[in-house]
């Protein structure tokens, strides 16, 4: 099946999620270390990332460690650590050829120093890009992204800056990180797992989900392209009906 080719690109979405998950199972079924899965993940990222800047998706978020990772065995998650500061530094040079801005979310303050300054240099010299915006979720849970944003609206209200009943939903959304992003339209998870697992809780409420069998270091472009055939054939509604939706 030639899965790009049946991609409407009046209706591309504008803004992918993805929780690249089973990188570790992909490793053990080969008889490998979990590293090797991530490091074969890489190639994943690379072939995300290429298909949305060429079809011109204009956000793609990748959720690359959770808070919850730092819970892992250390070695892996300095492994992870060295693949990432590998993997920015060996391609910002593309990123900057294909017009890519890298921007982070999450609690970049954990990162070792040396990922925090490598990921900081990459993000300064593709501030200007303007095409696909790559974000990628480093340190991050969404339950930790509110609990920050709930802290920083309480000090304002206290400073005096701001008023209890002005506080809406856009106040809320304005103090998460992904402040200057639209919502997802689509949320891709790898692997077979159905879970968000603590992923832009907030930002997904009307998101669609799409979840498949593969796994993180078997997601090719094409599988990219068949899940975005599979988004556009559903019907968005928000909480309307279908014939509102149709008008
Ligand atoms: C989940 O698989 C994957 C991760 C926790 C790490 C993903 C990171 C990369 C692919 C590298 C990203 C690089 C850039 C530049 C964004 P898992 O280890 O949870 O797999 P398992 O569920 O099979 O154990």
């Amino acid at each position: 099946m030639d899965w790009k080719a049946q991609i409407d690109s009046a209706k591309l979405p504008q803004h992918v999620a993805i929780i690249m998950d089973g990188n570790g199972r992909w490793a053990k079924s080969q008889g490998m270390a979990r590293v090797f899965g991530h490091n074969k993940g890489v190639d994943s990222v690379r072939q995300a990332t290429e298909a949305a800047a060429e079809l011109g998706i204009k956000y793609l978020t990748l959720y690359a460690f959770s808070t919850e990772n730092w819970n892992r065995p250390q070695q892996e998650v300095d492994a992870l650590m060295e693949l990432l500061v590998n993997t920015i530094a060996k391609e910002t040079d593309t990123l900057m050829k294909n017009n890519v801005r890298l921007l982070t979310i999450g609690d970049t303050n954990r990162l070792p120093e040396r990922t925090r300054e490598i990921f900081k240099a990459c993000m300064e010299k593709t501030q200007s890009n303007n095409g696909l915006q790559l974000i990628i979720a480093l340190s991050y849970s969404s339950r930790w992204e509110i609990t920050e944003a709930v802290k920083l609206i309480a000090d304002k209200v206290k400073q005096g800056q701001l008023d209890i009943s002005s506080i809406d939903q856009q106040t809320i959304s304005r103090h998460l990180n992904t402040a200057s992003f639209p919502d997802p339209d689509l949320l891709i998870r790898t692997s077979g797992e159905l879970r968000i697992s603590n992923f832009l809780l907030w930002q997904l409420a009307y998101t669609e989900l799409y979840f498949t069998d593969c796994l993180w270091p078997e997601f090719t472009k094409e599988e990219f392209y068949k899940a975005l055939v599979n988004y556009q054939q559903r019907e968005r509604r928000f909480g309307k009906t279908s014939d509102q939706i149709a008008k």
